[in-house]
């Protein structure tokens, strides 16, 4: 009987709280400040993660994201396996507190389920981990361009292999899915993204769709891309 209740309890949950998913100010609102000092992230941050702990506060994010922390090849969900733990630090924070929408995550990721400190622990765990056998791509057939708009607009942050930057809060672009670079690309362009750096959008504002996902399918494929 307690196996039957639990997940429903659960599910019950969701559905309660994916209604409640709170929204903060972002990029849409006069005076955003990207990256302003948020307690939480702060407070995350100077936890020393423990993989050990983290692994165990995973547990309830592998349905989406699995236990490898591959997520879909299709770009479904991301792959997390060796991101960065200031980067994944800074994304669950915005996403608890309504700086960036994911309705989906939002009730396991929520306060009630992750305490502040997990974050710190279930970064430390995720960024530990190897990267995962297969990486979604794209069709291959305009990496040259990808290269050209890759090494103009957004090396300078990301990295020439796409390894990001922890202090900057860059994330690591290498070894992730083809499909999701893209969604998040498209997103940042249109602004939908909340928590985005506004230089980024700078960068990508007079991208064609064409050229999104020809520097999508180069990054997906970083590093060995490099030569
Ligand atoms: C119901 C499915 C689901 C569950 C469960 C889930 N996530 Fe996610 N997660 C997603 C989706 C979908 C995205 C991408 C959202 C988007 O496209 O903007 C995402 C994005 C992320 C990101 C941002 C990655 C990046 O590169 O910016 C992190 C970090 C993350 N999830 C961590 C977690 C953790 C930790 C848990 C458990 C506490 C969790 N997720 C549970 C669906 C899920
Ligand atoms: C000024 C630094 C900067 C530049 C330039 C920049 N980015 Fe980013 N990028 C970021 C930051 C910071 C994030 C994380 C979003 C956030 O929290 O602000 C990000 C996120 C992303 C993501 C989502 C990654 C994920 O794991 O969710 C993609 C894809 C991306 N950038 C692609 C690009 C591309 C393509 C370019 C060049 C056209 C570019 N960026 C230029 C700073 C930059």
């Amino acid at each position: 009987m307690r196996r039957t209740l639990i997940p429903f309890a659960l599910l019950f949950a969701c559905h309660a709280h994916a209604a409640n998913q709170p929204r903060a100010p972002g990029i849409e609102t006069p005076g955003y400040v990207w990256n302003k000092a948020d307690p939480e992230t702060t407070k995350a941050l100077l936890h020393k993660g423990d993989a050990a702990r983290g692994k165990e506060a995973y547990r309830v994010c592998r349905g989406c994201h699995k236990q490898d922390g591959s997520g879909l090849v299709n770009g479904d969900y991301p792959q997390l396996a060796g991101q960065l733990s200031s980067v994944l630090i800074k994304q669950m924070a915005d996403m608890r507190a309504g700086r960036r929408d994911n309705s989906k995550m939002h009730p396991f990721v929520g306060m009630d389920l992750v305490l502040t400190d997990d974050l710190a622990d279930i970064a430390a765990f995720l960024n530990g981990l190897p990267p995962p056998p297969q990486i979604g791509k794209g069709d291959g057939k305009r990496l040259e361009r990808g290269k050209e708009l890759y090494k103009k607009d957004c090396a300078f942050c990301h990295g020439k292999n796409g390894e990001g930057n922890a202090k900057w809060f860059y994330p690591k672009v290498s070894q992730q899915h083809y499909r999701y670079l893209l969604r998040q690309i498209q997103e940042i362009r249109e602004q939908g993204r909340r928590n985005s750096n506004p230089d980024m959008i700078e960068a990508a504002k007079d991208y064609s769709d064409r050229d999104l996902e020809a520097v999508s399918d180069y990054m997906s494929r970083l590093p060995e891309a490099q030569e």
